[in-house]
């Protein structure tokens, strides 16, 4: 199908200052009423982010086989399943036995890379023994598999040393641009500070990681000024990767008590695809993730953000018996199935929607390679 834009007034202006030129950067009115658009305009915005996807990073999927660590955490974070105080949850801690050989599956089915997320944890005994993993996954894939870490705030000497140690991406999510709205979202002590969490994204800047942060969305008190706010803080702070996805709510949490103030997980999940596609009109050659969150309300979420803008995919292939337990959010898919039957059935429908799979590779941002060109050699004058 090709699209006319000219069809579509309001994506008509919003899209092209001259001719066929895109614009890559909104105002926060365009972006609200580009977030609330609906039928043919809605269509003509998810054709417009699948053809600049296509342009400018192919229509590849990366893979990142999710080794979810451990569900022990420090944060009481008021949306999340595993916070703290939730005693409801059993926690867990895989072996290092554990964490290498779900490393070696991604490597023998050639993810080409995984993330070890995990609850935050700052301890020392905590830290050296990911930096003792990162060596032990570098050295038993002869260098092979990309190493992302989600891991939470940390100090520079710790991202330095897992930086050093073989890590070369790292996911922070900012949660939400809006310091009043983290705030009522978190708890208010310094554990939960929005400047620490935003200051630890320089920190990772500094150590030269590939970085990745987003937000959540659908929050309670969130507006779609907020939204739109979020997508222009993703573009300001020049972001390597985002993964972004719907809130939803967990029972055992402080904010379920709100839950009355959400729109319906069918908004939310619309919603989520549509900053999507904004996104990648903003960020032409960004990795955007297709997030479990947006399978959680639909069984084809992750394939559909695919379509419209996503490429990367995070399979988990944490051991199936800990999976349950890594429940940041209710009605988490997949938590019964191996990791092999997990990939079978995203590599059918990863296909099915038009992608191709990139086995074996890192699958780096191109916004990171070249940002760094920049860097190495500022142009000439
Ligand atoms: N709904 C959606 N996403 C959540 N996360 C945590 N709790 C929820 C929830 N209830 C996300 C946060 C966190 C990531 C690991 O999972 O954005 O950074």
């Amino acid at each position: 199908m090709r699209t006319n834009l000219k069809k579509y007034p309001v994506l008509f202006y919003y899209f092209c200052e001259k001719h066929s030129q895109m614009k890559k950067t909104f105002t926060i009115q365009e972006l609200v009423s580009l977030l609330s658009c609906e039928g043919q305009e809605e269509e003509a915005l998810f054709h417009k982010a699948q053809q600049v996807k296509n342009e400018n990073v192919g229509n590849l999927v990366y893979l990142r086989g999710l080794i979810e660590i451990s569900n022990i955490c420090v944060k009481d974070c008021l949306y999340c399943g595993i916070r703290h105080s939730n005693n409801a949850t059993t926690r867990y801690s895989l072996s290092d036995e554990e964490v290498l050989e779900a490393a070696h599956f991604a490597h023998v089915h050639h993810f080409g890379s995984i993330v070890l997320q995990g609850g935050e944890r700052s301890d020392h005994d905590f830290t050296l023994r990911i930096t003792r993993l990162l060596h032990q996954i570098k050295e038993q894939s002869n260098g092979e598999l990309g190493i992302t870490l989600s891991l939470g705030e940390q100090t520079l000497e710790v991202y330095r040393q897992w930086r050093e140690a073989g890590a070369h991406r790292y996911l922070l999510r900012i949660e939400s641009s809006n310091p009043h709205l983290y705030k009522r979202i978190h708890p208010q002590n310094a554990l939960h500070s929005f400047n620490v969490r935003r200051h630890c994204l320089n920190l990772l800047r500094e150590c030269d990681y590939q970085i990745g942060t987003g937000v959540m969305i659908g929050l309670p008190f969130q507006t779609l000024e907020d939204l739109a706010c979020d997508l222009q803080f993703l573009q300001d702070i020049d972001i390597d990767m985002v993964g972004m996805g719907p809130y939803l709510e967990h029972h055992n949490t402080p904010l379920y008590a709100v839950r009355h103030l959400l729109l319906s997980q069918e908004e939310r999940l619309s919603l989520s695809l549509r900053m999507i596609a904004l996104l990648r009109l903003m960020m032409p050659n960004i990795n955007i993730a297709a997030t479990t969150a947006l399978q959680a309300i639909d069984p084809f979420g992750r394939e559909k953000a695919l379509q419209i803008g996503a490429n990367v995919v995070m399979p988990n292939i944490t051991p199936t018996s800990n999976r349950s337990l890594y429940a940041l959010y209710e009605n988490k898919p997949n938590t019964h199935e191996g990791a092999q039957e997990t990939m079978h059935a995203l590599e059918q429908s990863i296909l099915q929607s038009g992608c191709h799979i990139a086995y074996s590779k890192w699958g780096d941002s191109l916004h990171f390679t070249t940002r760094n060109r920049n860097i190495l050699s500022p142009p000439k004058d």
